[in-house]
Parts: structure tokens; sequence; C-alpha cells
């Protein structure tokens, strides 16, 4: 199985995209995590990225399919988080024959509190939130036990910026997908398990 999940900054694509992993068992692949992982190296291009993410823009459409292509290899099952994001990016996929592509709706002002309150582990890996999804042990990763930081573009003016480039440059993916009558909506904007829920009732319809 194929899916992708879209929505805008916030919207909980990495949350739900946990679940589904666990679930369903299929590989998770995030651009955004992938390109977080690059800047961790400390490559030059890393460096370039860094500058992109930190601002609130978006790498190049060539980087990101590269990227994106070279996680998925062979794999048959697989879940995109937060690609496309271009309408661009979206026509280089079409052969991937995608099975389900989820929107993740919800307004912006209902995310600015997620995000500002968004802390992830030190391996990137893990999310939480200071008041809807705190760790057992404040501070601490649950899971590997490293220290939670803030992603340099949680800052609110980072989230402003992310918010204009989703409105200009992915709001019109969702409308390509929407023409194409393959979309599948979930309000994004009700608790982590309802949102969940509303995930899973989408996927076994199928
Ligand atoms: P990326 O990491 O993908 O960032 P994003 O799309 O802005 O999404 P987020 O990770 O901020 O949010 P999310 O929807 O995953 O929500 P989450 O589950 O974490 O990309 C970062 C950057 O990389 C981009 O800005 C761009 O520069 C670049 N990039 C990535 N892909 C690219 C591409 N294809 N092309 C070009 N550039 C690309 O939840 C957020 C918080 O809310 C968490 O704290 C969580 O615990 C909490 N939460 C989740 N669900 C709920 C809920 N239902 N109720 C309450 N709280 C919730």
């Amino acid at each position: 199985m194929k899916i992708i999940l879209l929505g805008p900054p916030g919207s909980g694509k990495g949350t739900v995209a946990d679940h589904i992993e666990k679930e369903f068992h299929l590989k998770h692949i995030s651009t955004g995590a992938l390109l977080r992982e690059e800047v961790a190296k400390g490559t030059t291009i890393g460096k370039d990225i860094q500058k992109i993410i930190e601002k609130g823009e978006l790498v190049p459409d060539d980087l990101s399919i590269q990227i994106m292509r070279l996680e998925i290899g062979n794999k048959k099952d697989y879940l995109l988080d937060g690609f496309p994001r271009t309408v661009n990016q979206a026509q280089k996929i079409e052969d991937l024959e995608v099975n389900h592509i989820i929107y993740l709706e919800i307004a912006e002002k209902e995310v600015i509190e997620r995000l500002s309150g968004r802390r992830v582990c030190a391996t990137g890996e893990h999310n939480y939130h200071v008041q809807y999804l705190p760790p057992k042990k404040e501070g601490k990763c649950d899971v590997d036990g490293t220290k939670l930081i803030q992603r340099k573009d949680d800052d609110p003016k980072v989230i402003k910026e992310r918010f204009r480039v989703y409105n200009r440059q992915t709001a019109p993916v969702v409308e390509y997908y929407r023409k194409k009558d393959i979309l599948k909506i979930v309000d994004a904007a009700q608790k982590p398990e309802k949102v969940y829920g509303e995930v899973r009732k989408v996927l076994n319809h199928f």
C-alpha cells in the first residue's frame, strides 16, 4: 500500500504517520526528516538546506524529488509525509500509483499553538507537545532518553513564512488531487486519537 499525507505545517502529518507506520507496517518517508538528516551531516549541501528550512522556504524541487526517490528505492509499501509540496512534484510522481491521498484539513490559527509547543528529540524522530502530548519525564524523549529541543523553524516568524509558502505552493497540490477526485479529507482539528480514527476509516474502507 502507498499513501500520501498532505496538510499544512503542524496539521499532524508526522503524528498520524507514526501511527500508520506501526499499525500498517509501512515505511514512513518524511522529506522534512530526510532533509534535516542531510543538515545534521554538515555537508555543503546540508548547509544550504539548513538556510532554506530556517527561512521557512521550500528546497528546490529537483533536490526534494531526488532525495525522496532515493529513499523509496524498490519499496512497494510506504507513506509519504510532506511530499509532494508543489504541483510540479505531484506531476513528477504520477508513476508511483499511490492508493490513498489523505489531506489533514485544519485552519492556520489552530496550528500555531501546536507548532510553538512542539518539542522533538535529538534524533528528530520523536515528536511531543508540551501540553497535548507531553513526555513522561519533562524534557526527555520517552523512547531514546535524549534531550527534547525546539525546531528552529518553529519560531513564530518562521511559522508565518511556512504558512505563506504553504498557501502559495502547496495548497494548489490539494486542489490538483481534489480535481482528480482521489482526495480523502480528514478533519485534523480534533484530538489526536480522533484524527487517527478517521484516518483508519479511510484506509480500511478499501
Ligand atoms: P516538515 O518537517 O515536513 O514540516 P511541515 O510540513 O511544516 O510539517 P511539520 O513537521 O511542522 O508538522 P506535521 O504536520 O508533521 O505535524 P506534527 O505531527 O509534527 O518540513 C520541514 C521543511 O523541510 C519545510 O519547511 C521545507 O523547507 C522542507 N521540505 C520538506 N519537504 C519538502 C518538499 N517536499 N519540498 C521542498 N521542501 C521540503 O504535529 C505538530 C505538533 O502538534 C506536535 O507537537 C504534535 O505533538 C502536535 N499534534 C499533532 N496532532 C495533534 C492534534 N490532533 N491535537 C493537538 N496536537 C497535535
